[in-house]
């Protein structure tokens, strides 16, 4: 990571997920660090879409021309369904799985494959997707919610995988998966507990901090949000 670096010009952002509680406070600070309201916002409360199904989708993203220097999937769920993270693996249900699989895993992979070619074709841009250390395999050394750990583990190598092949057409771009930390939002009101935790606003500016400081070699990897590279 540059530590120094400086990513200009940022002209357009584009939040799928901006209903959500970190999608909704990224807007105020991608306004504030560089001056914009070229910023458009996406979700499913406001405009109907449905990341699980690629009809809509298209749908929706058939109004969305131009290029974005900053692209942001801050979809994602905790609890589906009431049904909320398994305690052990006795607790784990196709159903429950399946639903994460949709929603975390097939979700942004569908938002991947579509978003990608609104990144800048010969300028750098950024393409951000929100998961959680918890998906982390080598990192995991505490058990439980099973179902939420391997959907975000499973998004990982569909990140991974997709930034290797975007980099040949976009060759500046960079397209990584990002951990917020533990924020105050509605994904995590029932489980954060004495957690040590941030406000959605401060979220917003941990993660511009750490998308600034990107090089090209970043793409691909997983980062915190401290801009430390995350084990996958
Ligand atoms: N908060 C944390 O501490 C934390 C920690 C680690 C990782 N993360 C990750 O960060 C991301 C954002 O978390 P958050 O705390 O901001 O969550 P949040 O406040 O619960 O927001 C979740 C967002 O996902 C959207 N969404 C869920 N299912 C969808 C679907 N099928 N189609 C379209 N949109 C859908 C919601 O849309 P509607 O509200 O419009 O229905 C909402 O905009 C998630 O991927 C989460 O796993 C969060």
């Amino acid at each position: 990571m540059n530590e120094n670096h400086t990513f200009n010009p940022i002209c357009r952002a584009l939040i799928i997920g901006a209903s959500g509680g970190i999608g909704s406070a990224l807007p105020k600070a991608i306004n504030t660090a560089y001056g914009i309201t070229d910023i458009v916002k996406i979700s499913r409360s406001d405009d109907g879409l449905d990341i699980t199904n690629e009809d809509s989708i298209k749908d929706i993203f058939k109004n969305l021309d131009g290029e974005f220097e900053l692209i942001f999937v801050t979809t994602g769920a905790l609890e589906i369904n009431g049904v909320g993270p398994e305690k052990t693996i006795l607790q784990m249900t196709p159903e429950n799985l399946r639903a994460h699989f949709e929603i975390n895993t097939l979700g942004p992979a569908l938002l991947i494959k579509h978003l990608h070619k609104l990144l800048p074709k010969n300028r750098r841009g950024i393409l951000t997707v929100l998961t959680a250390r918890v998906g982390s395999i080598g990192d995991n050394n505490l058990g439980g919610w099973i179902s939420y750990r391997t959907s975000k583990a499973a998004v990982h190598q569909i990140i991974r995988t997709s930034a290797l092949e975007i980099k040949n057409k976009y060759k500046e771009s960079i397209c990584i998966a990002l951990h917020p930390g533990t924020v105050k939002t509605s994904l995590t009101q029932k489980y954060v507990g004495k957690h040590p935790s941030v406000s959605p606003d401060q979220s917003a500016k941990n993660i511009l901090n750490v998308i600034n400081s990107l090089s090209q070699e970043d793409t691909g990897n997983f980062f915190d949000w401290a801009g430390n590279k995350v084990e996958w």
